[in-house]
């Protein structure tokens, strides 16, 4: 397996450091755009990204174009050892187009067509706006794609939402003919005759609506996967013009928090991943911030996992967003250790949004390089330019890999149909949460971990966990059953295997296509309010002698043994002393059965322990850390670089193993156990 990739672009072979930057909007500020260059050194800044959100000042009437600022600025750019990142502007149109083509404009889901304004908010249906956006991509393209300062083309901007428009609707129903033939394949999947809901033409068929329908969950998944194919076929559409001028240029998109796009499609159609990051930090009564960092972290390693390699974080704040409910400062330490988490993850860059703060509209409170003040004299400033500095003793890294032995799944189809199933927690099933319960113990202890979906190649690992699989096909069902039998180990949780993949429920009993492999029948299934704790007892003698019990909440299931043995059962309640956690062995394999949630996030810290000690998982430090230090390695099959990471507001003593061990920082070797501040990061090559 390839260990190093070669750097993002080979124009400039290091981390990247760098934040969206916006000229336009200080076009007469001539003095500014003069500083921002020496500012940029200052701040050890080596690739912007430039031309988001500035299509008017690129086209300020239909057809004609002016191009004389974006030419200054990447010349200066290109003479001064600055990079870029080239957007093309289509996550804002001017008004002009608006005007002239309403059909540009969005339509909600109450079918009412949005008035000009805000950005991310046009129809990826319509052929007018595919048009102006392929207008002003070619002429960006003719005119840079070889300009000696642009990277990277950096499509558009975080795109997301859903537009419901006639031609949305009518290329929904093209869609649904494609993928079912006839109606009665789509009433038939849908489970259409429940209230009389059966389509007998396919004009009927309508997006979800709240005054409509929202009650067929298959409608409700295709559309989901509809909105999310469309919006990526935007994204192609894009991506094809731009690629024609240079195909050497990479090209990618920024990914953010939303589950309206199957970002592992996407990520398909992507020379280079990119990632926005707003973690909010400090938000803890006690300051612990493990928790959060587990949960970023997550999302740093399914960017790898999507194309397993190196990716970007795109954007971040150098101190506070303006958009959380309550906007906090970054701590002393924290801006480089989070920054630095990204890059332990994978990332080869570190950029941010912004540059500098706007001086009016609905962003100039957030945190930027260049505060309103207009110097280099700010913390934020100089704990920018640190991280810069940091980088720059880091291109060693550059295109260093990452070997995960476990895979955890977190999937969009499962995503989106779980989260919508009326019953069996409506107050509350929480998925996503549920992904991180169980990541965060590989945090925890240091192992590395891919994020995966189900239609991954699963041979790649040792251990693949996949809690609240709601959504299995059976092809997926009998991928993970071969994936046991040939030696792997599974583990899956309660409210598994109940639907297909057009959301019907699997029938003869759950966890349907795992049931075999997990070697359980789960019979019922229940919620539990609030106030309502269960708990599991460990069962000492086939539990690798893990002994105590773990209160449970929220979901428990009642299961039957089919092959598989207890390794807990539950404390209380008419099921107590029935099985709780399960283990089956399968042909050379094992799998696992978690029936209830588990609140304590220690018991996942022990049972992922056991497993994986069991398998003989590596981990990055072979030593135990303390709760809230992680650490994660990079390597280029030579050397590793381990980054240790304190997250856990208090100082912290790490023990490092037997290994050779240099502070990448210091140049010093280091031995025994290394002293970590809070919001302490060490990087340690081996
Ligand atoms: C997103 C956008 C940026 C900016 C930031 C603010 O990530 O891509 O344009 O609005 O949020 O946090
Ligand atoms: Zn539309």
């Amino acid at each position: 397996m390839m260990k190093k990739y070669p750097p993002i672009s080979s124009k400039i072979p290091v981390m990247l450091h760098g934040a969206d930057y916006n000229p336009e909007q200080w076009s007469e500020y001539p003095d500014i755009l003069k500083e921002d260059v020496r500012l940029m050194k200052l701040a050890n800044c080596n690739a912007m990204s430039i031309g988001i959100f500035s299509w008017v000042k690129l086209e300020p009437e239909e057809g004609v174009f002016t191009f004389d600022w974006l030419d200054k600025q990447l010349d200066v750019f290109a003479a001064n050892g600055i990079y870029a990142f080239l957007a093309t502007p289509s996550g804002a149109r001017p008004a002009w187009m608006s005007a002239k083509y309403p059909e540009v404009l969005r339509v909600g889901s109450n079918r009412v067509r949005n008035l000009h304004g805000f950005r991310h908010n046009h129809c990826y249906s319509s052929p007018v706006y595919r048009d102006k956006v392929a207008i002003i991509n070619r002429e960006l393209a003719k005119r840079y794609a070889h300009h000696p300062a642009v990277i990277g083309w950096h499509i558009s901007n975080e795109f997301g939402g859903e537009c419901h428009c006639e031609l949305c609707q009518s290329a929904f129903r093209d869609w649904l003919k494609v993928k079912y033939g006839t109606l009665e394949a789509v009433n038939h999947a849908w489970w259409a005759t429940f209230w009389s809901h059966t389509y007998t033409a396919w004009e009927q068929i309508e997006s979800p609506s709240n005054h409509g329908e929202t009650q067929v969950h298959g409608l409700n998944l295709d559309w989901k996967r509809f909105v999310s194919e469309k919006t990526i076929d935007f994204c192609k559409h894009e991506i094809d013009i731009v690629r024609a001028y240079n195909p050497e240029i990479p090209i990618t998109t920024n990914m953010h928090m939303t589950d309206g796009i199957d970002y592992r499609k996407l990520a398909k159609h992507l020379d280079v991943i990119s990632w926005d990051a707003y973690p909010e930090w400090h938000y803890t009564e006690d300051g612990d911030d493990s928790r959060l960092a587990a949960w970023t972290a997550m999302h740093y390693d399914m960017m790898r996992s999507f194309q397993n390699k190196p990716f970007l974080l795109m954007e971040s704040t150098p101190s506070l967003t303006n958009w959380q409910s309550v906007s906090k400062l970054k701590r002393p330490g924290m801006h480089k250790l989070s920054s630095l988490q990204a890059v332990a993850h994978g990332a080869d860059s570190v950029q941010y949004f912004q540059w500098r703060k706007s001086r009016g509209s609905s962003e100039k409170f957030h945190g930027a390089i260049v505060d309103h003040s207009g110097h280099e004299h700010t913390r934020v400033f100089r704990d920018v330019a640190e991280v810069g500095e940091l980088l720059g003793r880091l291109t060693e890294i550059v295109g260093c890999s990452t070997t995960a032995e476990v895979g955890i799944v977190y999937d969009w189809d499962n995503r989106w149909a779980v989260k919508d199933a009326q019953g069996i927690r409506n107050s509350g099933i929480r998925y996503e949460e549920t992904v991180l319960q169980h990541y965060r113990a590989f945090w925890e202890l240091g192992i590395p971990t891919d994020v995966i979906g189900t239609e991954d190649d699963l041979s790649r690992y040792k251990l693949i966990i996949a809690p609240m699989l709601y959504l299995v096909s059976e092809a997926d069902g009998a991928r993970i059953q071969q994936f046991v039998e040939q030696g792997g180990t599974f583990v899956s949780t309660y409210w598994s295997g109940i639907v297909n993949e057009t959301d019907l429920c699997h029938l003869g009993g759950f966890p349907g296509p795992l049931r075999k492999t997990l070697g359980i029948w789960s019979e019922e299934a229940e919620g539990l309010h609030n106030r309502d704790t269960n708990g599991i007892v460990l069962r000492s003698e086939s539990a690798w002698g893990l002994t105590g019990q773990y209160d449970a909440h929220e979901i428990a299931e009642l299961i039957h043994l089919e092959g598989a043995e207890a390794l807990a059962e539950y404390r209380s309640d008419f099921y107590a002393g029935r099985p709780a956690l399960t283990r089956h062995a399968l042909g050379k394999g094992k799998a696992y059965y978690l029936a209830t949630r588990v609140k304590d996030s220690a018991f996942y810290t022990e049972l992922y322990a056991s497993i994986t000690g069991e398998i003989g998982l590596q981990r990055a430090l072979d030593s135990e850390l303390p709760q809230g230090v992680t650490a994660q390695v990079r390597t280029d099959g030579a050397n590793d670089y381990v980054f240790v990471q304190n997250f856990s507001c208090a100082e912290q003593t790490v023990r490092l193993d037997e290994r050779r061990y240099t502070d990448l920082v210091s140049g010093q070797s280091v031995e025994g156990s290394i002293g970590l501040p809070v919001n302490g990061l060490a990087i340690l090559k081996r």
